[in-house]
């Protein structure tokens, strides 16, 4: 073991010889290491291809981080296993999802990164209830630790390390309809229509698997697409951005192009006798892009082309751990075992078989049986298995630099690594149209965000199963809040379009999508500040407050510093129980976006109300927040003129709104304006001070600021403010 000091705070610990995965922005291969025997926090025990590390800890730490797994924020009582799984029943036992994010908080006493692309397993005071252990599956691997008390400092350490997040166009800040599927032009067509003809805003339609020939990757339907420019260029013109899924794995067809140049050139996996291998998903038998061979990556980023030609800046990189459904010869041998027991009396035998078949799937051995042909040399998947959802998407945004060099995307993938965050994001996978699925979503939001992945959502309304009228409202509203405002849901199952249900449940989602566009100037320039300062934009509330009670907090948080969401979601309830911790909280029960329902409330625990068609939102004291009042159907329909912000004034409050252009990283170069509003009480009532920054070419869009100020008492002051 050899260390190297990166940072006033950070050590860099290095094991054997690993492998380098991407997952940091820095170059490694100046570093000067000493040797050490000792490593700080953790007892370290080595055996033969595997390492174990522990850690004390005492009956009231609390360990946070992990990104994208179950279990609850606080990640102590249980096992997670870091191992990309395509899992779709997300039940409380499961110890694998599709990423692997191994970074942890140990709140106020330090930080660590794993950089290990293979298989970690962390049990957290599970076994032992004092006791963290760690084991990877390897004895080559870096490990970071963050060394100070200040979680806010360990979080901008590790991204720091790991880089920026990534920033979508503002338009995925907009409201975003998807199922499976929504199979040719006419379907999503009319979907479009409808949300036009409704007065619902949406800024995209996704397209699911169905579009495709066969599930060809990098094909369009053509009797189902009959003019697929001509379709996109009328859904542009519509407003809405279409968001194609692309999946890894190559139908073996002769004659179909892509199959044809990977084989030509040696751009799948190969198995070890040297052949491609085989494994089946949704197109039957394929093969696997080698996305670890940067000549691979050429190739493959520059198919999107086919889209992005067409003006399509949206995607969603699906079954990339990646998914096999099985492999030809493992079925084979499975049926072969079926058909024997054929002429048998079967009693037990039944659930071995049932089992068995269920099994098929994403076995470990598959894993272990292909390669990657990497720039380091040739490593079985199973060794870097963590990597190939991020290194797929690496494809995707290296071809991005070139095809629409200077464009903002929205790239969604399924499985990522640490640092996947920098380049794109993830969706959550296949959730549940359960009631529980909510915490499990709201408990990953923050996850996500403590890892840096800082514009992410789960599917809202559930993926798989029947949702009911009252789940998708209240999801739909807790969604309002969620980054990633997208609602999905899987073949076979009910509807949950907005107007699935019936007109009441209709009018309710239409506000509810209302209220989140009216927020997004709120939203868009709480996301930039977040990322200007490294710090979680959705954030538990332990970052904020230092009181015993929301340390214990999971189902509220913070939408960047003005907001806490404390979203409904009991079935049959008129609101909940909530902690306000601190300070003084302005309440607004929001059924309209244009209407206000507001009380103030002194720290402490409330039940407050808030009916089916009412979204809860507490406004911290001496903040503000901005809306945009004015009626959308989708983002960039019209510039924002008027602003309104509504504040909780006590003393004073400062809001900086952020505009650009929301499609280019002009921003970079300093294309962008920020007015920087400033609200201070006087003797009977409010001063105002707004300050313009503006670059050359780049002003603000914004005439006029609406003040609608809240004192202590809940007394309203209003005001307008001409630019
Ligand atoms: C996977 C994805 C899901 C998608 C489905 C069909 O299950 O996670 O979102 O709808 O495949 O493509």
């Amino acid at each position: 073991m050899k260390k190297t000091k990166l940072s006033f705070i950070t050590t860099l610990y290095r094991f054997g010889i690993p492998f380098e995965t991407d997952a940091t922005v820095f170059n490694k291969k100046d570093l000067a290491f000493e040797d050490c025997e000792k490593i700080v926090y953790f007892t370290l025990n080595k055996k033969e291809n595997k390492t174990i590390l522990s850690l004390k800890l005492n009956t009231k730490d609390r360990v946070y981080g992990l990104g994208e797994t179950l279990g609850p924020l606080n990640k102590r009582g249980k096992v997670y296993r870091l191992y990309a799984t395509d899992d779709p029943v997300h039940t409380p036992e499961k110890d694998s999802l599709y990423g692997s994010h191994p970074f942890i908080i140990i709140s106020n006493k330090f930080g660590f990164f794993i950089d290990y692309p293979g298989e970690i397993i962390f049990d957290i005071c599970y076994t032992k209830f004092d006791e963290m252990k760690i084991e990877i599956n390897s004895n080559n691997f870096d490990l970071y630790i963050f060394d100070t008390k200040n979680d806010i400092e360990i979080i901008q350490e590790y991204l720091k390390l790991t880089g920026k997040p990534y920033i979508p166009p503002k338009w995925a800040f907009g409201y975003q309809q998807c199922r499976w599927s929504y199979p040719d032009a006419k379907t999503i067509q009319e979907i479009a229509y409808t949300f036009r003809g409704k007065n619902i805003p949406c800024d995209a339609i996704y397209m699911d698997i169905d579009y495709m020939e066969n599930y060809k990757v990098f094909t369009v339907d053509s009797n189902k697409f009959p003019n697929f420019p001509e379709f996109v260029s009328n859904m542009k013109k519509l407003g809405f951005n279409l968001v194609p899924i692309i999946d890894p794995g190559v139908k073996i067809e002769d004659g179909y192009d892509v199959y044809e140049e990977g084989v030509k050139n040696g751009y799948f996996c190969k198995d070890k006798n040297n052949e491609y291998f085989v494994a089946t998903v949704w197109p039957g038998y394929t093969h696997f892009p080698d996305f670890l061979n940067p000549e691979v990556r050429e190739w493959w980023g520059e198919k999107y082309k086919l889209f992005t030609d067409l003006g399509i800046t949206g995607f969603w990189n699906d079954m990339n751990e990646p998914s096999i459904f099985f492999v030809p010869k493992t079925l084979k041998e499975y049926l072969k075992k079926v058909d024997e027991l054929k002429e048998k009396e079967v009693g037990l035998e039944f659930f071995m078989i049932k089992d068995e078949a269920i099994n098929l799937s994403n076995r470990r051995e598959y894993y272990k049986s292909f390669y990657h042909n990497t720039p380091q040399g040739i490593y079985s998947n199973d060794e870097l298995h963590n990597l190939y959802g991020y290194y797929m998407t690496k494809a995707t945004v290296e071809g991005f630099e070139k095809i629409i060099p200077n464009k903002r995307y929205l790239l969604l993938s399924r499985s990522s690594y640490a640092g996947h965050h920098r380049i794109a994001t993830i969706w959550m996978g296949d959730n549940m149209s359960w009631w529980e699925h909510m915490l499990v979503n709201i408990r990953m939001l923050q996850s996500l965000n403590l890892s840096g992945f800082f514009y992410t959502g789960a599917d809202i309304g559930g993926f798989g199963a029947n949702s009911s009228p009252e789940l998708v409202v209240r999801w739909m509203q807790l969604g309002v809040f969620s980054p990633l405002y997208r609602n999905h849901s899987a073949l076979g199952t009910r509807h949950q379009e907005p107007w699935a249900f019936d007109e009441y449940i209709e009018d309710i989602l239409r506000n509810t999508i209302k209220l989140r566009y009216a927020l997004i100037p709120y939203l868009y320039s709480e996301f930039f500040r977040s990322i200007d300062n490294l710090t979680p934009f959705i954030s538990p509330l332990f970052l904020y407050f230092d009181d015993e009670i929301s340390k214990d907090i999971e189902d509220q948080f913070m939408v960047g510093a003005s907001i806490m969401a404390t979203p409904i979601i009991q079935p049959n309830a008129n609101g909940r129980f909530v902690h306000l911790p601190e300070n003084k909280w302005l309440y607004w029960k929001a059924s309209k976006h244009n209407s206000r329902n507001i009380k103030v409330y002194n720290p402490g625990e409330y039940y407050i109300e808030a009916n089916i068609d009412e979204v809860p939102i507490f406004i911290r004291e001496n903040s503000l927040i901005a809306l945009n009042e004015e009626e959308i159907n989708y983002v960039n329909e019209k510039q924002i003129t008027d602003l309104t912000v509504i504040g909780f004034v006590t003393d004073s409050a400062e809001f900086i709104y952020f505009e650009d252009d929301g499609e280019t990283y002009d921003f970079n170069n300093g294309r962008f304006a920020k007015i920087k509003i400033q609200v201070n009480k006087i003797d009977n009532g409010y001063n105002y001070e707004i300050e313009k920054d503006e670059s050359e070419d780049f002003e603000s869009s914004v005439k006029r600021i609406k003040f609608e100020i809240y004192d202590e008492n809940g007394q309203k002051y209003t005001e307008i403010v001409e630019l």
